[in-house]
């Protein structure tokens, strides 16, 4: 990201104690710089501690400041309460990012049980678990809290061949309207970002293995481009910095008018595929996953 674009003043997050789900990497790990940088404490959560510890060293080399680290499966809520009341011993959080995805692009016919799951887990469950485990502690307490829930455009129009991906974040995106009103008045606030393409290594390899899919989408784009991480990064700390409480329950899209233009879904670039396309992208997508695996510690 390219720290200089930021548009706001030093120290205006001075105060916010924020958890990124996800934030080792990806849109998580921009969003976790902007935070720090504007002077926020930051925690970061994810299933690879090498990764996270990588992340959070970099970050504040480069910022000073505070980034913890958290190994945590959010697809287990005994997981989720235990990081969650390791973090409130030193102080409650002020905000809650849940960015934590997982995606594969696939045809809905080849999903097996074990393949939806995977997704709705994290996405679907997993998201509900932070936040609830956050909520239900900031009513308590008597504490405002913030949640922002990163989405995507599909939820208006549906993801074909992201099939559990467009369902669970289409959930998230009625949670989010819903909490904004039923936890309203606890002084806690929920919103969501639908972002178009921000291309990242994890998003790549499992949206867009040889180019398909995801990266032919900038190019049907009107605005002719892909998002730049700093525009992402902007928009989440308006969102989660102080000065405009009053924006609550609304999911804002940041696609360069993608959406309403071509979908903003993957259906044309892969619903021309044959069986044989299908099967080389399941096995590079499947090659990725075992890559991660083999660095997760939770
Ligand atoms: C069909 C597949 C598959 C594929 C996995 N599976 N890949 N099925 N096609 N390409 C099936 C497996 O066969 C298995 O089912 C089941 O899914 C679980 O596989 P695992 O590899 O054991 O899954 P797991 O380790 O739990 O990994 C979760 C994951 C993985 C979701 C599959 O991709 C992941 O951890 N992703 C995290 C990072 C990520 O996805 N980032 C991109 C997010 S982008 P069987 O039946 O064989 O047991 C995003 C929005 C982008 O969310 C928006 C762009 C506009």
């Amino acid at each position: 990201m390219d720290i200089a674009k930021l548009m706001y003043r030093e120290g205006f997050m001075e105060g916010e104690r924020i958890l990124v789900t996800g934030g080792g990497t990806g849109l998580g790990k921009v969003m976790a710089e902007a935070f720090l940088k504007l002077g926020a404490s930051v925690h970061i959560c994810g299933r690879r501690e090498g990764k996270l510890q990588e992340t959070a060293d970099e970050l504040m080399g480069r910022h000073g400041g505070s980034v913890s680290i958290h190994a945590c499966d959010i697809r287990s809520h005994e997981s989720i309460d235990e990081m969650i009341s390791d973090i409130w011993q030193d102080g409650p959080l002020t905000g809650l990012v849940n960015n934590a995805a997982g995606n594969f692009v696939s045809r809905t016919e080849d999903l097996s049980v074990n393949g939806f799951n995977a997704i709705a887990d994290t996405v679907f469950r997993g998201t509900f678990y932070m936040t609830h485990a956050c909520g239900t502690r900031w009513i308590e307490q008597g504490l405002r809290g913030n949640v922002l829930s990163i989405l995507t455009t599909w939820v208006w129009n549906g993801g074909p061949f992201v099939v559990p991906s467009a369902m669970s974040k289409a959930g998230i995106n009625i949670m989010t309207q819903s909490l904004a009103v039923e936890w309203g008045r606890y002084g806690l606030r929920f919103n969501a970002i639908a972002p178009g393409l921000f291309p990242t290594e994890g998003m790549s390899a499992r949206l867009s293995p040889e180019g398909r899919g995801g990266n032919s989408v900038d190019r049907m784009n009107p605005m002719g481009r892909h998002g730049e991480m700093h525009e992402l990064a902007n928009l989440a700390v308006f969102l989660m910095g102080p000065g405009a409480e009053w924006v609550n329950g609304q999911t804002i899209a940041i696609d360069g008018a993608g959406y309403q233009a071509n979908s903003g879904n993957f259906y044309q670039a892969l619903a021309p595929m044959g069986d044989e396309d299908w099967q080389r992208m399941r096995e590079s997508i499947k090659g990725t996953n075992a890559k991660d695996k083999a660095q997760r510690t939770t």
